[in-house]
């Protein structure tokens, strides 16, 4: 982990990901650092993978405005983003609008093609609504449903929200529903924003 006095002095920065240490802001990461950009990571640990640089508590003290590019996503959980991602953005409001911004959201509504696009997601409206910021870019991305590595009460719950919606039910199994060619396409669209 990088000490926040160094990330401090840096003088510019390519890509600031929040939200990037899961499993789809990593992958995001990767398709950048090909691109050799340099990235930022910031997020709030929840997820165990291993771009785990400034935890969102952490990252009250950085300084964004040297930042060329921000890109904030989250995921849902039980029908919300992070409440502290939405703090994140509404806090650095002001900046985050006289940047070049994007962001996209993770959750498993948006397998279903209907659900799948910034205009069409319910959490991607709600968040539009809640936060008032207008990304230059936005996307919604289908995440999975890993049941092996739930807990007890996560396993029950989202398998009967499973039942209900029409998606897979084995808890044997995990899902994966994420279209990794629109992964690219938005990370390609980042570079021309
Ligand atoms: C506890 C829990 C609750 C979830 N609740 C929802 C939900 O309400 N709606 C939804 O569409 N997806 C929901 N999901 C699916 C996640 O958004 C999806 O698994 C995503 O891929 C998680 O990405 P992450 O590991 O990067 O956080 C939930 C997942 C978990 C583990």
């Amino acid at each position: 982990m990088f000490d926040l006095n160094d990330l401090n002095k840096e003088k510019n920065i390519d890509n600031l990901v929040v939200g990037g240490a899961g499993f789809l802001g990593s992958n995001l990461i990767d398709f950048l650092i090909k691109k050799e950009e340099n990235v930022i990571c910031i997020d709030n640990l929840s997820s165990g993978n291993k771009f785990k640089i400034i935890s969102l508590d952490e990252a009250l003290n950085f300084n964004l405005d040297k930042c060329e590019k921000i890109v904030i996503g989250a995921s849902i959980r039980y029908g919300r983003h992070n409440k502290k991602v939405l703090d994140f953005i509404i806090r650095n409001k002001n900046i985050l609008d006289s940047k070049k911004t994007a962001f996209f959201s993770v959750n498993v509504v948006a397998r279903k093609e209907e659900k799948s696009t910034p205009e069409t997601n319910p959490y991607m409206l709600n968040f539009l609504k809640k936060t008032n910021w207008k990304p230059n870019k936005l996307s919604v991305f289908a995440g999975k449903v890993d049941y092996p590595n739930y807990n007890f009460i996560n396993k029950i719950v989202i398998r009967f929200i499973m039942m209900v919606t029409k998606g897979p039910t084995d808890i044997n199994n995990s899902y994966e529903f994420t279209n990794w060619e629109n992964v690219r396409k938005f990370a390609k669209e980042l570079e021309k924003l």
